[in-house]
């Protein structure tokens, strides 16, 4: 939600800027802006729109310094317009500032502001705190340099109520950045001359591979060849420098039309990477040594919530499943913004897991914090190494699934639900599953990224199928137990991406309202595998096929009988039906794919979406 990227060094610093910020376009990407140190004063482009419009103006109007900020914004406050787009500057028009978050009480601030004579230009939160900075800086005139404009910025965050990831310069303080933290990310990147702020580490990659993940209150001033790391307020400074685990070419494109294809595509080595290291074959169970959590502990776990957003919560609600069948575990799933303020019911042998992808969403964050606030023990699922969420989590399991560009969630989906398998593997075993369960569903999990891999190869199949379907107004999603919240995913991501209306429901729920949708124009994929409910699910094709609604049945290899219920058929490997979820959800992701494509439309950059929500 909004990306950040600032340089000082000796390059020039327009093309790492852009560079950058086409790095983080998917953080947001309704319009884009620089500020640069120039000779005489700061220069500054802004422009609505992608970040290509931006890179025409400079084009038109080069902005050569080696020091400079930068942003790629979603809107939260203004709409999308030249105006509104950040850097914003002060009243003396000395300081130019960028920030991701929310300032909540801009709204005090402006009016105070505004009868101490200061005049706005746009309707955003961001150029109030441009402003805010730019009042205590002319009042510390006793200091000098960057200890100035340092003292100025605490002293205006400290006024503030909200989030925010900064960058800010003054135009007389040329080859100075100073960024701070609070619930947005931002990492420092460590060159030999040259230093690099971000809201996002993949975008440093080409640069450096050395970086510090920021804290919140954490504030940095960047100069080349040294930085220096100060806190709000009386905190301790800690830091560690750590060094990246991908190469640049892990967040491209490659061969692949879009991001979103090439990360379905991914996901055969997105379930080996789940997996490595962690099936303990001689025992038939798995291990997770980041859990933190004793085998006495973990035995004394007496329920489990699990937390997360979008895709991030439906992959909870397949785990949810697992737990409870090999370890009959009680398991609640709930959305993070909810739980965060409802009083719910919590005993002390109560363990959290919260799911979240970029390691940022502020929604899943309030929520961690909420339920370690209440003394729980709260474990991580993170993709994003070093993320907020990974950091504060008491423990957990890295996805290790390489960046995810595209704003639609895939593979990380798939990376999830392994670990959730991996996950009800250990407690099972150390509840009710036998060695000999333990055993086979190792195996299972072996033979999963060759299955993925037979999908994958059936993508020109499915695309005749998207193809054929791709006119619909609204089409439903229907799928049985573990296959409910892969409904909920398939519809998830064809309202994403296709911006077709889209419902995932359980099957059993069709006869009790949802049926009366059913018509000859919308479309209802059933998921349908052999397995324990596979006659309930064909009694519900027949239901939606009496009311003349056409029907795409996703179903297991050797299933004939469907060939002649269902208008197409996708049929695909089966597994244990503790893990078939894993392998259902990847035609349906092919299904969204190719469905927008044939629609024309923005596959990695959806209308109003953001990869990564980093406010409420
Ligand atoms: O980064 P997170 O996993 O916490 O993100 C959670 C959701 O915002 C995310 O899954 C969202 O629903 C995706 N756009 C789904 O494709």
């Amino acid at each position: 939600m909004c990306g950040i990227i600032a340089y000082v060094g000796d390059r020039d610093v327009q093309p790492v800027l852009l560079d950058g910020l086409s790095r983080l376009e998917y953080r947001g990407y309704d319009s884009a802006g620089i500020a640069v140190h120039s000779g005489n004063g700061i220069r500054i482009q802004k422009r609505a729109g992608r970040i290509a419009e931006l890179a025409k103006a400079v084009v038109k109007s080069p902005l050569h310094s080696t020091s400079g900020i930068s942003h790629t914004r979603w809107a939260t406050h203004g709409e999308p317009t030249d105006t509104n787009a950040h850097p914003h500057l002060d009243q003396s028009g000395r300081i130019a500032l960028v920030h991701n978050g929310v300032v909540e009480n801009y709204q005090t601030i402006k009016q105070a502001l505004t009868e101490k004579g200061h005049v706005f230009h746009s309707a955003t939160d961001t150029e109030v705190l441009a402003h805010l900075v730019g009042e205590h800086y002319d009042k510390l005139s006793s200091l000098q340099g960057a200890n100035r404009l340092v003292a100025a910025i605490k002293a205006a965050l400290s006024e503030i109520d909200g989030t925010y990831g900064i960058a800010v310069i003054h135009q007389d303080l040329p080859n100075l950045v100073v960024g701070a933290r609070r619930g947005s990310p931002l990492v420092l990147g460590i060159g030999e001359k040259e230093q690099f702020l971000s809201s996002d580490a993949a975008a440093l990659s080409p640069y450096t591979q050395k970086v510090i993940y920021l804290k919140d209150f954490d504030i940095v001033t960047l100069q080349p060849g040294k930085f220096d790391i100060q806190t709000i307020g009386e905190r301790e400074v800690s830091y560690e420098i750590k060094e990246l685990d991908f190469k640049p070419e892990a967040a491209e494109k490659g061969k692949f039309a879009h991001y979103m294809l090439k990360e379905i595509f991914e996901q055969p080595t997105a379930i080996k990477n789940a997996m490595r290291g962690r099936l303990d074959k001689e025992t038939g169970t798995a291990h997770l040594g980041g859990l933190n959590l004793t085998n006495e502990q973990l035995r004394d776990i007496r329920r489990i919530i699990v937390l997360g957003c979008g895709t991030a919560l439906y992959s909870g609600m397949v785990g949810e499943q697992m737990i409870e069948t090999t370890a009959h575990l009680p398991v609640e799933t709930d959305f993070s913004s909810e739980f965060r303020y409802r009083n719910t019911p919590l005993e002390n042998d109560t363990l959290f897991f919260v799911v979240s992808q970029s390691g940022e969403t502020a929604d899943t964050l309030g929520a961690l914090r909420e339920a370690q606030r209440k003394g729980h023990r709260v474990l991580g699922i993170c993709n994003n190494v070093g993320s907020t969420i990974a950091r504060e989590s008491d423990g957990g399991v890295y996805m290790h699934a390489g960046p995810e560009i595209g704003v639609a969630a895939t593979k990380s989906f798939v990376s999830q639900t392994t670990i959730f398998a991996l996950l009800s593997l250990k407690l099972g075993r150390m509840r009710y599953l036998s060695a000999a369960n333990g055993h086979e569903i190792i195996h299972a999990l072996e033979q999963l990224p060759a299955q993925v891999e037979a999908i994958l190869a059936q993508s020109d199949y499915i695309k005749k199928i998207a193809e054929k379907y791709a006119a619909s107004q609204s089409m439903l999603f229907f799928g049985r137990q573990g296959n409910y919240p892969i409904a909920l995913e398939g519809a998830l991501k064809m309202k994403e991406i296709t911006y077709i209306h889209a419902e995932g429901y359980p099957s059993s729920e069709l006869k009790h309202g949802v049926i009366a949708l059913i018509d000859k124009k919308t479309p209802s994929v059933v998921i349908a595998p052999h397995d324990s409910l596979y006659d309930k699910n064909m009694n519900s094709i027949q239901e939606i096929k009496a009311r003349c609604g056409p029907v795409i049945c996703l179903t297991t290899n050797g299933n004939k009988e469907i060939d002649s219920n269902a208008d197409d058929v996708i049929k695909i490997p089966q597994t244990l039906e503790l893990l078939q979820p894993i392998l259902n959800v990847v035609p349906l992701q092919l299904l969204a794919y190719h469905t927008a494509v044939a629609l024309g439309r923005d596959i990695d950059k959806p209308r109003n979406l953001a990869k990564s929500v980093t406010v409420e």
